[in-house]
């Protein structure tokens, strides 16, 4: 069952406003969030990204967190899912509809829309790694606003699979921001280097609490921007984001990472992040 503005609703049974202005502008925003054994994961940093996001773009949200969060568990409860499951739950707002114009009209209500799908851990990638292709970052430049306008994020991940890789490395003239559908952590003598969290980049969720577990296991964090050739000297690089959670790369344009396999930082990371999960959800 999906949940479509207010109503309970058969999956491809729902009816969508043609001039919906997410449709028609991708004027709207969303959330992605992991659940763990029939358990929402970081439910909290993802509900207060939401109202951020609503607020960038000037939107006010009807709900409450509390509503919203009701929604949620509905969805789950609706769907079945137990403690079994692993699966996302994909909540998105668009501004609403009205006749089709550029600027905001006055009198629109956001219509709300969710569903859970189950999703299995990627534990296989996780374990092998995954190969990327440095693409030129064509996005726009509030990347920290998790909005419907996805084109630019679905361009470089188109280019780097038709080039025969799995994930896209973004860069800006040579600084390199993060990817398509999450960040982007360089390993270099010990330390982790990843883009600092401003308007080039989303405010990963996963981001933040890697960024956490490594400063509370003594493993330095810089926060800075590094450029390409500081990427291809790196001794590790992984990806963290809701679904991919701590992703190796192995490969970036056909060129080994490091030696080529999944690094010691990466695996030390994921276990934390392993132990992480277990202890938040596992309550
Ligand atoms: N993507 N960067 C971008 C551009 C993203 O789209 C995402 C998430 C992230 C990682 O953020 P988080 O750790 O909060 O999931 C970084 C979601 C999963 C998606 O669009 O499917």
């Amino acid at each position: 069952m999906l949940y479509v503005d207010g109503n309970w609703v058969e999956p491809g049974t729902a009816a969508i406003q043609p001039e919906d202005r997410g449709y028609n502008f991708g004027d709207g925003i969303y959330e992605v969030v992991r659940i763990y054994r029939g358990k929402m994961y970081q439910w909290e940093g993802h509900i207060t990204r939401l109202f951020r996001s609503a607020r960038e773009i000037k939107m006010e949200l009807p709900w409450t967190e509390e509503e919203l969060l009701h929604i949620a568990n509905q969805l789950l409860e609706k769907n079945g899912i137990t403690h079994e499951d692993d699966a996302i739950l994909y909540l998105q707002v668009s501004r609403g509809y009205a006749p089709r114009q550029h600027d905001i009209p006055g009198d629109i209500r956001p219509v709300i829309m969710g569903f859970v799908r189950r999703k299995e851990r990627p534990h296989a990638d996780m374990k092998k790694g995954m190969t990327a292709r440095l693409v030129p970052d064509i996005r726009w430049l509030r990347c920290d606003i998790k909005t419907l306008n996805l084109l630019g994020a679905v361009l470089v991940k188109q280019e780097a699979k038709d080039a025969g890789a799995q994930e896209s490395i973004l860069h800006r003239d040579g600084i390199v921001t993060e990817c398509s559908a999450s960040n982007l952590f360089a390993v270099k003598d010990g330390a982790l280097y990843t883009h600092p969290a401003n308007n080039l980049i989303l405010h990963g969720i996963t981001r933040q609490v890697v960024i956490e577990l490594a400063k509370k296991n003594n493993i330095k964090v810089y926060e800075e921007a590094f450029d390409t050739e500081f990427l291809k000297q790196a001794d590790e690089l992984f990806l963290t984001g809701t679904t991919v959670e701590v992703m190796p790369i192995i490969s970036v344009d056909g060129q080994a990472v490091g030696s080529g396999q999944v690094g010691p930082m990466a695996q030390k990371l994921q276990a934390l992040f392993e132990e992480h999960i277990y202890s938040e959800v596992l309550v």
